[in-house]
């Protein structure tokens, strides 16, 4: 327990920053979001290595980076209109992945601690270390000031474009398990991109959240659809009979050789139809004839003279 300036008494751990807090109705104050001193887990590297500190930026700023999950299920949480269950889901696995970013970046701040600025001096005294530092991002010493950036591992910015949250939350989830799995994915290689065992340490964690989060979205699409709420296909509720019912039974084939119709979508029904393997597709449209665009526009046209004629 502790006392705060205006008297209000606050329970929280010793290393608590609060950011914003309100009143219960018990007159003390409850947390809304904090931050606490320790990491998630432990994110320390045996050693320096500016090099893998360039690699390690994919996870934190690239698309399928711990910014991109973190960012996506706090929307998704924020925006969500669904029952509580799910926007409280959203909103804890969105604040752990907040705990990620922090782990990540506290891991390549320290990747690059020692890191040598002085590039000549360094190079005069162990040209090793010199090949090392050919590797390093030159962002790492000149912007960020060996600290971890908010890019991916080519220096891009994150952009919020990686991101969705659609208020469809069945094609949310589907969203989510994408992203888990792609990241789950980058982290492994970086596990074989190391030897470091700090840094596989925290990756081996990363690896196992990764893996329940990717079990968690699958479930909470099952329970998605078992309750009702949304099933296949997204959007559910878009009235059936506007959509060209014929077109939705069938694989289109576009390769040489029938190999495509050996598999378990083609094992499956629509709207209680089987599905039909069309081997040679034929076109159903016309030859598209554009027509003249606006004379202001300038594009060429069919007819030069008709285009002055008419200004
Ligand atoms: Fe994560
Ligand atoms: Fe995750």
């Amino acid at each position: 327990m502790a006392t705060v300036a205006s008297g209000f008494q606050v329970s929280f751990r010793s290393s608590l920053v609060i950011l914003g807090w309100k009143l219960n109705a018990e007159g003390g104050v409850d947390r809304l979001f904090y931050h606490e001193k320790r990491l998630q887990y432990h994110a320390k590297p045996e050693r320096p290595d500016p090099v893998y500190a360039r690699k390690l930026q994919e996870i934190l700023g690239g698309a399928f980076g711990e910014i991109t999950v973190m960012m996506q299920y706090l929307f998704q949480g924020w925006n969500c209109r669904g029952p509580a269950k799910y926007r409280d889901l959203l909103l804890d696995i969105g604040t752990e992945e907040i705990g990620h970013v922090e782990m990540i970046a506290t891991m390549i701040a320290r990747l690059l601690e020692g890191s040598p600025v002085d590039q000549e001096a360094v190079a005069r005294d162990n040209p090793m270390v010199a090949a090392v530092l050919g590797g390093m991002s030159p962002q790492h010493a000149i912007i960020w000031g060996l600290g971890a950036s908010p890019n991916d591992s080519a220096d891009f910015p994150w952009t919020a474009r990686y991101i969705v949250a659609s208020g469809n939350l069945l094609a949310d989830f589907r969203s989510n398990l994408h992203a888990e799995s792609q990241g789950r994915l980058q982290v492994a290689r970086l596990y074989e991109m190391t030897t470091d065992a700090g840094v596989r340490d925290m990756l081996s964690f990363l690896l196992a959240r990764d893996t329940y989060h990717q079990n968690l979205w699958l479930a909470a699409i099952e329970e998605l659809e078992s309750q009702g709420l949304e099933t296949n296909p997204v959007p559910s509720a878009f009235p059936r009979h506007l959509e060209r019912q014929e077109n939705n039974s069938q694989f289109w084939n576009f390769s040489e050789g029938t190999e495509s119709s050996q598999g378990q979508w083609m094992n499956i029904t629509v709207d209680g139809k089987p599905i039909e393997y069309i081997e040679k597709p034929e076109p159903l449209g016309d030859v598209p004839d554009l027509g003249i665009g606006h004379p202001k526009v300038y594009g060429t046209t069919k007819e030069k003279a008709l285009v002055g004629a008419q200004m």
